[in-house]
This record gives structure tokens, sequence and C-alpha cells, in this order.
């Protein structure tokens, strides 16, 4: 990958302040690495706030589990600053001290439609420091479950983007590893995660399937992308959802298919559906139970 390079108007100040120049104006190996996966999810990111942009008003970024929040300082240097229609930039932290850091930071660039809350994902949900709806939810290597709270909280908020590069979660492997034993005697699809690494990755990779396919039985259209090569990063998916019609039922079936596929069922409240589509769902599986079961009331 080519080097990446500081752009015009880019606050060289914040470069520094990141770590991604050094004091006296250079760039490390790790600064680097993480300043090429900041532009090049940018890229990515950059149409989604043109298009909200376009629209002419203020529009509102929540970024969960911000950490020191390169994505946001790098979004608002790279766009917020100049956008004239004024967005705001909300970053959730459950450490304290960087949310201080941030904070400092912040007002220190005077980059001053950037928020930053002491909050989990979860609790950011009711919480009145945000607004009832946003238009754009990210979150990059939020850990664990926290992703799937961000997906939550982006449903819940009718957001128009969302921006996930999932990190490693661990709860879909937990379950698999819980369930294996009934499993393996039970059907052979379990050996795609018999062996504990498997189940691992297996568990990882489902669970962002079952991310997808949430995403898209609430009626958005999600692409999945790789975030940057493999020598960078081990966790690179890149999912971009974007709202289009009402819920679907087809991914809603097809979400509960796969749970059931693989034995996960007791996982139906993570991935939850629209309300409708849930009720829908749960008829069409009674019904095929009946008539798996014979029930003569209702085959002919
Ligand atoms: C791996 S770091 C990623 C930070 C940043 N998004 C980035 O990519 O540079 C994950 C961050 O999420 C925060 N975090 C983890 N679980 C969280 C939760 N449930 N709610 C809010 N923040 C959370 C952690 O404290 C940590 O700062």
């Amino acid at each position: 990958m080519a080097e990446p390079e500081i752009r015009a108007g880019q606050s060289i100040e914040l470069l520094k302040a990141l770590h991604i120049l050094t004091r006296d104006g250079k760039m490390n190996q790790d600064s680097r690495r993480k300043l090429k996966q900041v532009y090049h999810l940018f890229q990515f990111i950059e149409p989604l706030l043109r298009q909200l942009a376009d629209d002419g008003q203020s529009f509102t970024l929540v970024d969960h589990g911000a950490g020191k929040s390169y994505l946001g300082f790098i979004l608002y240097d790279l766009f917020f600053k100049d956008c004239a229609s004024a967005p705001v930039i909300h970053g959730i932290e459950t450490r304290a001290e960087l949310v201080e850091r941030t904070r400092a930071l912040a007002g220190q660039l005077g980059f001053s439609r950037m928020q930053f809350h002491h909050l989990s994902v979860a609790d950011s949900m009711a919480s009145d420091q945000l607004p009832a709806t946003v238009d754009i939810v990210t979150a990059l290597h939020a850990c664990d479950t926290a992703t799937d709270d961000a997906i939550s909280f982006a449903l819940q908020k009718q957001a128009r983007f969302i921006v996930l590069v999932p990190c490693c979660q661990a709860e879909v492997a937990a379950t698999l590893r819980r369930l294996k034993a009934q499993s393996l005697s039970r059907d052979v699809i379990t050996e795609i995660w018999r062996h504990p690494i498997h189940t691992r990755e297996f568990g990882s990779h489902l669970t962002n399937v079952l991310r997808c396919l949430q995403l898209e039985a609430h009626g958005y259209q999600v692409n999945v992308t790789e975030l940057v090569g493999w020598e960078h990063s081990m966790k690179n998916e890149l999912i971009v959802a974007t709202r289009k019609e009402g819920p679907r039922l087809k991914a809603a079936q097809r979400l509960r298919e796969v749970l059931t596929a693989v034995g996960l069922q007791e996982m139906a409240s993570r991935f939850w559906l629209p309300a409708d589509k849930e009720a829908e769902v749960v008829g069409s599986e009674n019904l095929a139970r009946q008539v798996a079961g014979g029930d003569g009331s209702i085959l002919p």
C-alpha cells in the first residue's frame, strides 16, 4: 500500500496529538498503519457524509467504543470542520480517562461540535445526552458485544447509515462451545466448529452473518467488504448498512433459520427482529411445526 499523506488543511496539531506525527512532524511505523486504516475507512464514510450534507441540514454521527477517537477526530478534521450545515459528532466510551482526554483535545483544537460521553453503548440508548434520532452510527473495533449494542442503538435511533468494523465477538462462540456436545450427537453440521480454533473462527464469522441478516431484516441494504489488507489487521471486515425500505420478512426468516440450523435459538434476542416480522416468523415457525408433526388440521 502507498505511503499515506497528510492532506491540505489537515490539522498538524491533531496529527501530533494522535501520535500520527512525532513531535518534530515525522511519522512512525505504528501511526502510519493507523493513518492508513483511518484514511481507508474515510473513503467509505465520506460518500455517506456527503449524502447527509447534501440535504443541507445539520446531522449527527455517533461513534461507539470511540477509544482515543482517532476516527471521530479524523472525520471532524477532514469533513465536519468545514461542513456548512454544522454537523455534530458524539463519541461514546466507557473508559473515563479516554473521555477526559478526548474532551480536552477537542477543546484545545477548537473542534466545538465534538462531544464525548462517559457511557456504555447500551446505556447511551436511553441517555438524554444524545438526540432521539441520529443519522450515522460508526463502531470501529468496539469490543465484543459492543458492536451488537451499536447496531441496536442505530436501529432504535433510525440511523440512515451504519458503519461497523467488528471486533472479535465471544458470545456466539461461547454459546456454540457450551452446546457443542449435544449438538455433535444430533447434527453433522457441528463438525464445522468441533475443534476449538474452529469454534472461535466460525463463531466470529457467524456473528457477522447474523448481524448482516438482522440489518437486512430491519430494511437496510448491507455491503460487506475488506477494510485493509491482511498484513495490517486481522479484524478487517467492514459492514456498511444503508436504510432503504421497511423491514424484510425474508431476511428475518433466514436469520431464524440460520440460528435453528446451528442450534442457537436461545440467541434470538441478541439478533432481535422488528416486532411485526418477529410475529410473522413465529407464526410461520408454528405452522411448519404443526405440518411436520402431522397435525391434520393443517394438511388437506
Ligand atoms: C479496541 S478499542 C477501539 C477504539 C477506536 N474505536 C479505534 O478503533 O481506534 C475499543 C474501545 O471500546 C471501548 N468499549 C468497549 N466496550 C464498550 C462498551 N460496551 N461501551 C462503550 N465503549 C466500549 C473500550 O474501552 C475501548 O476504548
